[in-house]
């Protein structure tokens, strides 16, 4: 018998999945279904299809889950779905499918905020982390710096003033002419080059606070394309390096200095962009180094899945935090609880 199984469900952007976990995190299933296909002519994500597939392969989604596990419908104690924040069609498909199955199988629901499960994805492979802890959140969105002293209470130091730093990779790939996202493509483009090649601008550095910026980085890098014309191979790789290297950067010491002001010794990377290798191993030299817990989630849960979701579900169903049938998809930007 396994304890508070929770069906998760994630519909906020491209990616439609399915998963079990139960009041272990423990992840039975954790079945995603990627659109990249659908929106790789368009160049980025277009809302209008990625609802529409959402709804074409959500269900079948959601029998996988349950068909790997080895489970059925009658075994679940509560579902979970992403309500905010995205791409208003596409959370609006798991919004409401999980409040018709809720209502049907006569199970609590649970909203759950997609950035916060982001974050949780930690706790799927970590299971000692422990309050309080920093958490640097880096996806195609946002960019924050958040303490969170539980589950529920947080304060965010600073946050993007302008794009993202996925959304940073993303434009950068396109001008490239990757595929779209472009975040993982530069990132291996950049293990071939010198990242020292350019010194780009290192935004917001210097300023006191814990605000990002990316969007004159972004510029930069844009007229660094310009001026060039074609790049050859070994130019595309040190320039994808030295842009990188902008970005981590800027990412790395205002974390760490943020881990300094408010005297915290555990730090978690979360969202797409903590997938990112020159992040990954910056941080984990400096943290062996000076005594800093360091926890960042495999690949796999690092982009969007549902496995997240679940695990930040577990924190509200213990609590018993659940939602009512008059839920609401929401696609404001941020971290409010739903
Ligand atoms: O968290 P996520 O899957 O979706 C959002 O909630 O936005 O993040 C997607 C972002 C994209 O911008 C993608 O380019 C970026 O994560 N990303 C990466 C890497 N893998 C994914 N960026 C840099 N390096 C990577 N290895
Ligand atoms: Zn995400």
């Amino acid at each position: 018998m396994k304890k508070s199984l929770i069906l998760a469900i994630e519909t906020s952007c491209d990616d439609t999945s399915a998963a079990l976990i139960d009041g272990n995190c423990d992840v039975f299933s954790n079945v995603i279904s990627s659109q990249e296909e659908v929106h790789l002519k368009y160049g980025g994500v277009v809302p209008e299809l990625a609802s529409r597939e959402h709804i074409r392969t959500l269900i079948p989604i959601v029998e996988m889950a349950l068909e790997k596990a080895e489970l059925g419908l009658k075994d679940i104690d509560a579902i979970a779905v992403s309500a905010n924040p995205g791409l208003i069609g596409s959370l609006l498909v798991g919004v409401s499918f999980a409040k018709g199955l809720a209502f049907s199988l006569k199970k609590p629901l649970i909203a759950v905020n997609h950035i916060f499960g982001h974050v949780f994805a930690n706790f799927l492979e970590h299971k000692d982390i422990k309050f309080p802890f920093l958490a640097l959140i880096v996806s195609g969105g946002h960019t924050e710096l958040v303490i969170f002293f539980s589950a529920v209470e947080y304060t965010i130091l600073g946050k993007t003033v302008d794009d993202a730093a996925g959304e940073a990779f993303d434009k950068i790939g396109k001008l490239l002419g990757l595929p779209y996202p472009g975040g993982p493509h530069i990132d291996a483009l950049a293990s071939g080059g010198n990242k020292l090649a350019t010194a780009f601008p290192l935004p917001m550095l210097k300023h006191k606070n814990f605000d990002f910026s990316f969007s004159g980085l972004k510029t930069a890098g844009m007229l660094f394309l310009k001026e060039k014309g074609t790049l050859d191979e070994a130019q595309t790789h040190d320039f994808a390096a030295s842009f990188q290297h902008a970005i981590v950067e800027v990412l790395f010491w205002k974390t760490i200095k943020a881990l300094e002001k408010y005297s915290l010794k555990t730090l978690l990377l979360a969202g797409g962009v903590a997938a990112n290798s020159e992040l990954r191993s910056t941080f984990s030299e400096y943290c062996n180094k000076h005594n800093f817990k360091l926890h960042y989630p495999s690949e796999e849960f690092c982009t969007d899945n549902a496995a997240m979701i679940g695990a930040a579900a577990q924190f509200k169903y213990k609590k018993k935090k659940f939602a009512t049938l008059e839920l609401n998809a929401s696609s404001v930007k941020g971290m409010k609880l739903l």
